[in-house]
């Protein structure tokens, strides 16, 4: 503790942990939940556990539907009554069918405690740009940036963005930029299969409201998301193909993430040439 009181010393313990990914406080106090744990037990009666035997009997891993049929643990930030993925992706499916405008969306959206991610964001992050605009692109899931601002693609990726839209004469009146998932996963962790499975049927109404007359997906989870490939990001960026939502094709380019392009500027000119397919394609639409 002593240690801490050196400015020095804790400023480099706070970087140590944002470079590990921790960067975000759920409580104002540590917990030993070893601790509470035993003292719940004992409470009940229950004689303490013997330590761990060598020999634990390995149960075969459950498979996907297994998988989303069983009870998520409640995050800490959100002790009600743990809700099943299947249960919460269906209700998703109903509560975005329902929606019958954007600004509905958004509603249903804040009030969906499906997600698991929204107990430890700071808010939802639903879009920004214009919803009228031609084209609509689709990011994976917000950043510490975005958590904090309630926009999305507004931190150093949504900067570069921003360079590559006015390199072809867009910006965020002539855009609408969402995510296919609403909230910021923990320390920026990709999103899990089941949250992005349960924010599906939002960001598909959201498209079908929007009604975009192209559409571009960033990054390979976007893109596998709302287009159900498997492909990587490589193989599908540059390549027209569609989207189909609401009973529409929305012609679809896939593109590089600007956040993989800032750790790759070499691939730039790949985008550079995405860009002026979106351009032409918005010329002639
Ligand atoms: N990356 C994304 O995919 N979306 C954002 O909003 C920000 C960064």
């Amino acid at each position: 503790m002593a240690l801490l009181a050196d400015p020095e010393i804790a400023a480099s313990l706070l970087r140590w942990h944002l470079d590990a990914g921790v960067d975000l406080a759920l409580d104002d106090h540590p917990h030993d939940r070893f601790a509470e744990s035993r003292e719940q037990s004992a409470r009940r009666g229950v004689p303490e556990r013997e330590p761990l035997r060598p020999h634990v009997e390995r149960r075969p891993l459950p498979i996907a539907e297994e998988d989303m049929r069983r009870p998520r643990p409640a995050p800490a930030a959100q002790r009600a009554a743990p809700v099943a993925p299947l249960e919460a992706a269906e209700t998703a499916r109903a509560l975005a069918a329902s929606a019958r405008t954007l600004d509905e969306l958004r509603a249903v959206l804040e009030s969906f405690d499906g997600c698991a991610l929204k107990a430890t964001a700071t808010r939802l992050v639903f879009a920004d740009g214009n919803p009228q605009a031609p084209l609509m692109l689709v990011g994976e899931a917000p950043g510490a940036d975005e958590d904090r601002q309630g926009k999305p693609f507004i931190g150093r990726a949504g900067r570069l963005l921003d360079k590559m839209l006015l390199a072809i004469g867009l910006d965020r009146r002539h855009v609408y930029i969402a995510n296919v998932v609403a909230w910021r996963p923990p320390g920026n962790r990709t999103p899990t299969p089941q949250e992005t499975a349960i924010c599906l049927p939002f960001i598909q109404r959201q498209i079908e409201l929007a009604a975009p007359r192209l559409l571009v997906t960033l990054g390979a989870p976007s893109t596998q998301t709302l287009l159900g490939v498997k492909d990587g990001i490589m193989r599908s960026r540059g390549r027209w193909t569609s989207c189909s939502i609401g009973g529409r094709a929305i012609p679809t380019l896939p593109t590089l993430h600007p956040a993989y392009l800032l750790r790759q500027p070499a691939h730039k000119r790949l985008a550079w040439r995405d860009l002026l397919a979106v351009k032409k394609a918005l010329d002639a639409s």
